[in-house]
Parts: C-alpha cells; structure tokens; sequence
C-alpha cells in the first residue's frame, strides 16, 4: 500500500506545499513573497497575509503538478514550528483544516530537522551518524544525525545566524533582500583582499554580531576617506566577507568532525546554496576523507518537499498529533526528538 502525503511549510516568508509518496517527492510548489524586498527583511505581519493569499493556490499546484487527485492523500505534515507565529498559523491551519474535512492524520514537523531530512529526497543519502551543518537566515547549527528522528544540536550560534550576516552586510551595501544570492554571485568577481577579523568563541559555537559590527566600523572608515569606495570595490568587500563567512563555518564544522569521529558531513538550510561554502566543503572532504552531501537548491532553501519527508518518518513510526495543536515560535531540537 502506498502513502500520500501533503506537506505544508509557512514558517517565514515562502509558502509551500509538496506531495510526498513512499518518502518520494512527487512535487514541490513555492510562492516567495517579494514584497519584504522593499524593507530589506522579512516583515511578519506582511509575511502572514501573503500566506494567507499564497497558501491555497499553491497546494492547488502542488497537487496538479503531482498528477494526483486530493482523495488520494493519506496524512497532512505541516511545520509546527519554528518560526514567525503569524506565518505559521496559517500554515498550521490549513493542514488542520485540510485534515478536519477529510478524517486524514496530521503530523507535526520541526523546520529545522526537516532541513536536515531535505538530504533524504534524493541520493545519495548520507548513511548514519552524520555530521549537518544547518546555516539558514534564522538558524546556524551543527548536528549529530543519529537516526531520522535522533538528532543532537552539538554547536550553535549565540546570536546571528549565517544568513543573517549575508543579509544584514548586504544591507550596509546598499544591496536588495536577501542579499545572500547576490553577494554570493559578486564574490565570484572579486578578490577577498580586506581582512575581517575570526571571532573567538570556544567549542563548537558560532558568533556573527563581531563580525557585522567590524563589517560597519570598517565602511564607515573607509566612506568617509572616499565616498566612492563602496560602489570601487563592492566585489572585493563581498568576497572578503563571504570569505569569512565560510572560513567561520568551515572551522566549526572541521572540529566538530575531529571531536565527533564522524566523516559522513552534509550541508543544509539556504545558506548551503552559497557557492564559496559549497567549494569549501567540498575540498575540505577531498582532504580529510570526508563523504559530503549538499541538497540541490530547491531543498535547501524553505520548502515543503522536506516537511513531506520528515512526516514520511514520522507517519513510519506512528507519530501523529491531534487537532488541538497549534504553533510554536520556539522548539528546539533536542534528543530524542519530540
Ligand atoms: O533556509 P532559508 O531559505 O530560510 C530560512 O529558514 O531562513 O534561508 C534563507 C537564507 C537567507 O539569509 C539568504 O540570504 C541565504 O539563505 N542564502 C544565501 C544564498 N542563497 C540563499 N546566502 C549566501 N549565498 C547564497 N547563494
Ligand atoms: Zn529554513
């Protein structure tokens, strides 16, 4: 017997509904909401009422593109959370309704271990434990994979996230949100010839706020001797800061392989769309050995193709929750996960 699932993912600013079958994506759908690219980040009352509009057409196309019929969906996933509340009640009441209507199970996906089971939608597959590094605008962690459902978080960061300093630097540039892609795409002109400092945070911790406010006090020096100097050397300054970026991550994450013994390394979340960070750990696993494993683009940003997988593993192990559910702006992963 063959299990359909449809998968629903609102927790930030894209909408997206997927069909998920026997743990095969079948399809994923999703609406970006440019609207937050006039303020420069996410606004979440804006966000909230662009899933509001978003979030029926676009499970619409998902079961279009799927080529299937709705009676043919067993199960309702849906991200509980985290997130931004507003955008995930909508999320979280369409899959309850959508299950109401129809008597079908609902099962509830933490955002962040589904960007790591986003690895199980295609081969290869990295075989247990690995190592994931999640790096996304909201989340910067490192985890033990154990199991599809056993994760631990062994490192994290104690205030921005990666995409974050992507985002908030592209700012201070001048440069349209999320401005991860764009400095990803300028860097790849430019010479990283300015040095930012490596902040010093023991273990296996991130910190991204030193380097944002040396990235200001750096730019403010540099404008008030030229004002030019931004627009002379923008594909310099973005190389050198997404050299950072990586080289902070990539420090993390060779430690946590040496601490842990484990060679199986993935990446994830959207900020695993970074081409530097992407060469890097490729390289770096061609000279410790490593087997590395990056989702293509479409599973590493936000997507529901991950929550339908997760719910695939979870439905597998009988985990459903009933219709008093709601979200959660916080969850953490801990082990074993909920
Ligand atoms: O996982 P995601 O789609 O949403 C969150 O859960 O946050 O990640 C979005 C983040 C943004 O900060 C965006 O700037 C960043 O991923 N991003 C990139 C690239 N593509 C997306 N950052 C650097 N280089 C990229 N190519
Ligand atoms: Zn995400």
């Amino acid at each position: 017997m063959s299990l359909t699932i449809l998968a629903i993912e609102s927790s930030c600013d894209d909408t997206s509904a997927a069909i998920v079958r026997d743990g095969q994506v079948l399809s994923n759908k999703t609406a970006n909401q440019e609207i937050h690219q006039i303020y420069g980040g996410v606004v979440p009352e804006a966000a909230s009422r662009a899933h509001q509009i978003n979030i029926l057409p676009v499970v619409e196309m998902a079961i279009r593109a799927a080529d299937i019929d709705k009676t043919e969906i067993d199960a309702v996933a849906f991200t509980r959370g985290p997130g931004l509340i507003g955008s995930l009640i909508v999320g979280v009441s369409f899959a309850k309704g959508f299950a109401l209507s129809r008597n079908l199970p609902l099962i509830e996906v933490n955002h962040m271990m589904a960007h790591v089971l986003a690895h199980f939608a295609e081969d290869p597959k990295p075989q247990f434990p690995f190592l994931c590094l999640t790096v996304s605008g909201g989340h910067t962690q490192i985890l033990v994979v154990k199991d599809y459902l056993d994760m631990e978080v062994i490192g994290q960061t104690i205030d921005d996230a990666a995409g974050e300093a992507f985002d908030k630097t592209g700012k201070m540039l001048g440069l349209d949100y999320p401005a991860g892609p764009i400095i990803d795409k300028l860097a790849k002109e430019g010479t990283p010839r300015f040095t930012f400092p490596e902040p010093k945070i023991p273990g296996l911790d991130f910190s991204f706020s030193g380097l944002k406010t040396s990235i200001l006090y750096f730019l403010k020096k540099q404008v008030t001797e030229n004002p030019q100097f931004v627009e002379e050397n923008l594909a310099d300054i973005c190389a050198s800061v997404q050299a950072r970026i990586v080289s902070i991550l990539m420090n993390k994450l060779r430690l946590a392989a040496e601490e842990t013994g484990i060679k199986e390394v993935a990446l994830a979340g959207g900020v695993s769309a970074n081409s530097g960070l992407r060469q890097a750990l490729v390289e770096e696993g061609q000279r410790k050995g490593w087997n590395t494993y990056i989702p293509k683009f479409e599973y590493c940003t936000d997507n529901a193709a991950m929550i339908g997988i997760t719910g695939y593993y979870k439905f597998l192990q009988g985990k459903f929750v009933g219709q008093d559910v709601s979200p959660v702006a916080r969850w953490e992963l801990s082990s074993p996960v909920l």
